[in-house]
């Protein structure tokens, strides 16, 4: 397990290889090695994060949210938010938390804040359209009602059997130049990235207490066996008040996929 340190030195170096998408040299320490590949992602970058407790939680049973992460892993999550161009959630987290999704633990950009709101569920006096933040896009379903959101970009999407394609989710924000992507939750919408296999790193913060009770961090489509689990790739960090778990997932799913492939030639 390596410690991250992120300097001003650092963090001045990193957002500037992430505003200019530059190249990165061989990173030579635990911040660079952790925040490196999200900041020089050159074309389509998903990066979701969890922040949980010890037993896997990311909320009570009633949903209180607020806490779970210490210190360093909301600071953590700010800076993954300033190194992307745009932050994903689903509209349950909107209805839930009201979050703000701005930087505000480090200096640097807030990033785009897109909701999927399949149904057209939002009633418009959400806070987030009414903060004066960063700019908001609502994806919804091209069959859903026409609600108004004061102030946001309407996306309209085919939605299938099985909700909007996250990919036509990706499309649609790459048509409007915003190529990396932090999915933040909840646990739903990060799952339908996963399942798509379109998540290139999973960061899951993990912070010492223990809430016995309430929605889990990620569910997936249940599997019989361990050997279809998903084994990643995966760095582990002390950021301080939490651990990171920094998975490389996009390999392990193609992994998982071919392993799948063997079975049923074998079969
Ligand atoms: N600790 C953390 O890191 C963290 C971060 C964010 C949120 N949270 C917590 O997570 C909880 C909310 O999570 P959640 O899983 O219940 O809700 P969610 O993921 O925020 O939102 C789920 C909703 O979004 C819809 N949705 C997502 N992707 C979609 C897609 N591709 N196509 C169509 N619909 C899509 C779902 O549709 P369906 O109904 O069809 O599934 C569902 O209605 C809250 O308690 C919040 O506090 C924790």
């Amino acid at each position: 397990m390596r410690n991250v340190t992120v300097t001003d030195e650092i963090w001045t170096r990193l957002l500037d290889i992430g505003s200019r998408r530059r190249p990165m040299a061989p990173p030579d320490d635990a911040a660079m090695a952790l925040y490196g590949p999200i900041a020089s992602a050159a074309g389509s970058f998903v990066l979701a994060q969890v922040g949980q407790s010890l037993d896997g939680r990311i909320a009570t049973p009633t949903g209180d949210a607020r806490d779970i992460s210490g210190p360093d892993g909301i600071a953590h999550l700010h800076r993954c938010r300033a190194l992307v161009e745009a932050v994903v959630i689903g509209v349950e987290t909107v209805r839930l938390d009201n979050p703000r999704l701005s930087v505000r633990a480090v200096a640097g950009p807030c990033p785009a804040r897109v909701v999927i709101d399949c149904r057209a569920d939002l009633s418009g006096e959400e806070g987030l359209f009414h903060d004066g933040g960063a700019p908001v896009i609502v994806i919804q379903s091209r069959d859903a009602p026409r609600q108004s959101c004061p102030g946001a970009e309407i996306i309209r999407l085919d939605c299938h059997e099985n909700g909007i394609d996250p990919q036509d989710i990706l499309d649609a924000l790459a048509a409007h130049g915003l190529n990396r992507i932090l999915v933040e939750g909840g646990a739903r919408t990060i799952a339908r990235f996963i399942d798509a296999g379109l998540v290139d790193h999973l960061h899951v913060a993990v912070a010492p207490l223990i809430i016995g009770s309430g929605p889990s961090g990620l569910s997936l489509p249940p599997i019989d066996r361990l050997t279809a689990a998903y084994r990643p790739q995966t760095d582990v960090y002390c950021l301080g008040s939490d651990i990171l778990f920094d998975c490389r997932l996009k390999t392990a799913a193609s992994n998982r996929q071919s392993q799948k492939v063997r079975v049923a030639d074998h079969a």
